[in-house]
């Protein structure tokens, strides 16, 4: 079967340096931009939902500096942020929206204005609202105890009703490759999903030699093309700690050589990474969407090629959203212009949308690849999508459009 894509539309509304974006998700999404632009930080509110849900809002918040450094600062003195993502559940199909918004209380602190789930279905479907730490309206007839400090969905997840949505937001993954902690000797974890900058990427690797084979070999096959000497990974123990190993051929060797990470490449490694963030899904555990930063960083341009059909082929089980200012990534006439979403920045405000017309026309036909209109500086965002998204302002918490 075939999963539908999980977030289907993103809404933010002072997230950092973005002031507003209504923007649309498919199987695969490039977010491109030059540096400062605000990729990572569209990346991050859904981040934050993620940090907010499996563990709780305020260190969601503290992780990232507090409220004053996640709300958007601006002349405007904006008094909250928001967060809505439209969805549609994998286990039925089901489309749904999930929303929230965080204002600064005057003597500190913050409090959650409003928060609301709605999962469409047959009747009157599920939902709740709560405003201010007050429940206003439920399908359900019991609910829990809910406060102005914290995310409703977290106590509401131990209804039946809600779990699926909880669920599919906590399994979201999000990576910012360091080889530096890769190379590390790593402590035995459990392995399951692989953690944010790769730090458990041995207990990983361990955990798919033991439960997806197959998953662990087309990791390795991909690393080959994007690495053509190296043969295999895997996970190596050295006393109580863990590492990986990987086979790599040497001239006029018989037996291909072996190398523990510490001696591998931050290329190689950050492939490796990359690899593991998208294939790691298997039966016991799978991420409903895969966001990474910079996937090409220290790669060599050539190994471009085999990123980008490493990044199609897991989009076509997990939803996946990259972020890149590399010509080098997108330098494919086959690239759909429909993958690309545009980030600017017009005077330190984030403007998001789909490229323009004129940029569409001359993927479409050809004529040039997104990596040569990135050179050319010539990818921006549509002015009028971009009119258009600020006209509507739609309303955080209305019903879904068509
Ligand atoms: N709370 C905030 N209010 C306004 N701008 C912010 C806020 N937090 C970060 N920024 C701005 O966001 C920009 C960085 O965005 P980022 O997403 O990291 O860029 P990219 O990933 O495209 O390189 C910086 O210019 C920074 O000043
Ligand atoms: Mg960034």
């Amino acid at each position: 079967m075939i999963k539908p894509i999980f977030i289907t539309k993103v809404m933010l509304r002072n997230y950092k340096s973005i002031g507003y974006c209504d923007v649309s998700l498919g199987k695969l999404t490039y977010l491109v931009g030059a540096n400062g632009s605000g990729k990572s930080n569209f990346l991050d509110a859904l981040h934050l939902v993620r940090d907010a849900l499996s563990g709780s809002l305020d260190n969601a918040l503290n992780e990232r500096g507090g409220l004053s450094e996640v709300r958007r600062r601006s002349s405007g003195h904006p008094t909250h942020f928001g967060i809505r993502l439209e969805f549609s559940l994998a286990t039925t199909g089901q489309p749904g929206y999930y929303a929230f918004t965080i204002a600064a209380l005057a003597g500190g602190g913050y409090e959650v204005l409003t928060e609301k789930c709605v999962i469409q279905g047959a009747g009157k479907g599920t939902f709740f609202q709560i405003d201010r730490g007050r429940l206003q309206g439920s399908s359900e007839t019991v609910f829990p105890a809910v406060t102005a400090d914290r995310l409703a969905l977290v106590a509401a997840s131990g209804l039946t009703a809600f779990r699926p949505v909880f669920d599919a937001f906590t399994h979201m993954g999000f990576y910012n490759l360091n080889p530096k902690l890769m190379r590390e000797l790593q402590k035995p974890q459990e392995g399951r999903l692989l953690k944010p900058v790769g730090e458990n990427i041995a207990s990983v690797i361990g955990h798919l030699e033991r439960l997806a084979p197959d998953r662990l070999t087309l990791v390795q096959q991909y690393l080959q093309t994007v690495a053509p000497m190296v043969h295999g990974v895997e996970r190596k123990q050295v006393g109580p700690m863990e590492t990986l190993e990987f086979r790599q051929d040497m001239v006029g060797a018989k037996h291909p050589w072996r190398f523990l990470a510490q001696n591998m490449s931050d290329g190689t490694l950050r492939a490796l990474g990359v690899l593991a963030a998208l294939f790691q899904g298997n039966r016991d555990y799978s991420p409903t969407l895969v966001g990474i930063e910079e996937s090409e960083t220290a790669l060599h341009p050539a190994a471009s090629a085999a990123l980008r059909e490493a990044l199609t082929r897991a989009s076509e089980e997990t939803q996946v959203i990259v972020t890149s200012h590399s010509p080098d990534l997108l330098d494919d006439l086959n690239l759909s212009a429909d993958a690309l979403l545009a980030v600017v920045s017009e005077g330190g405000e984030t403007r998001i949308a789909p490229l323009d017309p004129a940029s569409c026309d001359a993927m479409r036909q050809r004529l040039f690849s997104a990596g040569e209109l990135l050179r050319l500086n010539q990818l921006a965002p549509d002015p009028a999508a971009l009119a258009a998204q600020q006209q509507r302002q739609a309303d955080f918490f209305g019903e879904i459009e068509g």
